[in-house]
Order: C-alpha cells, then structure tokens, then sequence
C-alpha cells in the first residue's frame, strides 16, 4: 500500500483509509476480522462519524479493537489512526459550537471505548459557527490529550481561511466528495470561462486551494455516482464508463474498482482515498490499486466517458 504524508504533518498514512459508515451491518467479531484484515493490507486508518449508524459503527469498532486487543498481542491502539466527525445534528441542524464539539468528543471515545481520537473532524459547515469556540473547543481537546489533529470536512477554502484565522492546530484534511461521476472540482478548472455545466465554480476552487496550503483531501465515496443514487460500477446509467474500466481492467489484470482507485490516486493533488467496503478481498484489490499507475491518456478516456467535456 502506498503511504503518504497527512497534509502538512510528517505523519504517514496509507494512501486508502477504511471508511466505517457501513460498519453497523457487521457483527464485533466479523468486524474484529475485517479490521485485521485492513491493517494486514496495511489500511490502518479508520474513517468515523459519531452519526454512522446512530453512534451504532463506532460501537461496533470499539468493541472489535477490544476483542484484537484481547486476542492476540500484535494488535494496539498505536498500530491504527482513528479519525471521527462530529457537527451534524440528523435531520435537525449542523452545530460547531464549543460545548457540542465537546460534548461530541466525549460521546465519541466512549463509543469507541478510546481515551484519545488522532484526528477530529468537523463534518460540515455550520452556518452559525463562531470560530472562536471552534478555537476553544479544539485547544481543550488538545490540552487534554483526547484529539491529537484536527481536519474538516465539506467545506469551501474561504470557509477553511475564517476558522484558520483563529484555529492554533494546522487543519491537515478536508473531506470531499470525489469520484469519476462526481468531479465538478476538476471540471470547472478545465471548463474555465465558459457556460457549461462542468464550468460552474460549487467550490471555490478547494482543489487547487488544498493543494497550496497543504491540505489532504480525503475522497469520500469513491465508487458512488452522487446525490446517493449508488454505485457507478456497474451502473446501466454509466455505460461509456464501465466499458472503459472494463477494457483497462484486461490491460492491468485488475479489477473495475481498482482502475477507478488508480483514476483518484493518478491526480497530483495527492489525494487519499476513503473506501466503504467492508468485503475484505475489495479491500485487499483496492489497497493495491494505490500503487497502479494509469497513464495521462487512460485518465483522459475514463473522465470523458464518465460524461464529462474538454472544451
Ligand atoms: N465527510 C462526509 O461527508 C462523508 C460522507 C459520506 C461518506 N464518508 C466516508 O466515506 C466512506 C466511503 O463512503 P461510501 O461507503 O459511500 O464509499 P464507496 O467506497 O464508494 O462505497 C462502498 C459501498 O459500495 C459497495 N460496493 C459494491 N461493489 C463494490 C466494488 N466492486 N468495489 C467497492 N465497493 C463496492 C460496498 O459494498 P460491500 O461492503 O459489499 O463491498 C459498499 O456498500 C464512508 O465509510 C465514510 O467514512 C464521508
């Protein structure tokens, strides 16, 4: 598996992190396996939200780091990076005011059954957020000892300048959508000046944004077409594109999945990847593919046939 650097930190991280969202289908044990299956792969970061499942994923984590913990004297804390996010009340409201933030972590680690979070997360922006208590509530998280880094998640660069304006710690990822269907962040730095749809500017150029101040971008939902309409791969609404993956799967002896993960992984924003599966043999193919070097043409053909433009 590759590694790479979090953001602006010499910590290194594999290139494709173990998304948990999906983790409340698993029993502890079968989830005790799958974790040692990642981390023999070398996926030892595990990505958390305390709304996955109603709280139920990080549940069922901190049970199954208990049962490795118990069983087997090659596992420990240190050996994984465990990131969660806090911020989005369901269905109700998003709150990133100090005392939620807080209240959040506390909820976090007992779920996960953890003293400490190595990296926290704010899961989206919130419109009445005062970067001051954000300041505050960070600074006690890490007086304390119970988050280690700090990142944030959906958000615009002028979004990310307000908070870092009175944020002390270094914000080292922000989590975005990011996938061959779902890359208006490409198009409309190729679709410069002009009135097509990819040309449409959603973000504020938060890829060329990251990539300047240092910032991973973890790519969330890798193999999704978007809006939570579901898997790409395979998709009858896709069709140019699995053609595509299909043919340079036969080239690479790899699998479609794979070729889409060496799709991200070929950007030179160095992104990292956060896959859902939790199949075990998916993960060891997708872990490989961090390593699958397309070329400039082959990444060319697969964003075009995912329906995009070159003007
Ligand atoms: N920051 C945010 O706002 C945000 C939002 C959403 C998600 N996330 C994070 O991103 C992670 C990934 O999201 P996701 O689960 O939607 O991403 P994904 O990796 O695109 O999708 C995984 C889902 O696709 C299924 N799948 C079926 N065939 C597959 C194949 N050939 N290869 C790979 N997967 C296949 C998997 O099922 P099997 O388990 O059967 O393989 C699983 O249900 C989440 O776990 C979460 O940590 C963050």
């Amino acid at each position: 598996m590759k590694k790479m650097n979090l953001g602006s930190s010499k910590i290194m991280v594999p290139a494709v992190a173990v998304g948990c969202m999906r983790m409340d289908g698993l029993k502890a044990e079968e989830a005790a396996s799958y974790i040692e299956g990642c981390m023999e792969v070398g996926a030892n970061l595990f990505d958390h939200a305390d709304i996955y499942g109603n709280g139920e994923c990080e549940r069922i984590f901190g049970r199954a780091c208990r049962l490795l913990a118990d069983g087997s004297s090659e596992f420990s804390r240190d050996k994984i990076f465990v990131q969660s996010k806090c911020g989005i009340v369901p269905g109700k409201m998003y709150d990133l005011s100090r005392d939620y933030i807080l209240k959040s972590v506390d909820g976090i680690l007992e779920r996960l059954d953890m003293d400490y979070l190595d990296m926290l997360i704010l899961h989206r922006p919130d419109a009445l957020m005062e970067p001051e208590e954000v300041a505050e509530a960070f600074d006690r998280l890490e007086q304390s000892g119970k988050v280690r880094y700090f990142g944030v998640s959906n958000q615009k660069p002028m979004q990310i300048e307000l908070l870092k304006r009175y944020v002390g710690q270094p914000l080292l990822v922000n989590q975005l959508q990011f996938s061959l269907p779902v890359s208006n962040m490409v198009a409309n730095g190729l679709e410069v000046n002009m009135t097509t749809d990819g040309s449409a500017d959603r973000d504020g150029s938060v890829l060329d944004y990251c990539r300047l101040h240092d910032i991973t971008i973890q790519a969330w939902s890798p193999f999704q077409m978007g809006n939570w309409k579901g898997l790409f791969l395979g998709s009858s609404e896709y069709p140019e594109l699995n053609e595509v993956l299909h043919e340079l799967s036969e080239k690479y002896n790899a699998t479609d999945n794979m070729i889409a993960t060496a799709w991200i992984m070929r950007h030179p924003a160095n992104m990292q990847m956060i896959a859902g599966t939790m199949n075990l043999r998916r993960m060891e193919e997708i872990s490989t593919a961090s390593d699958l070097m397309i070329t400039r043409e082959e990444w060319y053909r697969l964003y075009l046939a995912a329906g995009h433009i070159l003007p």
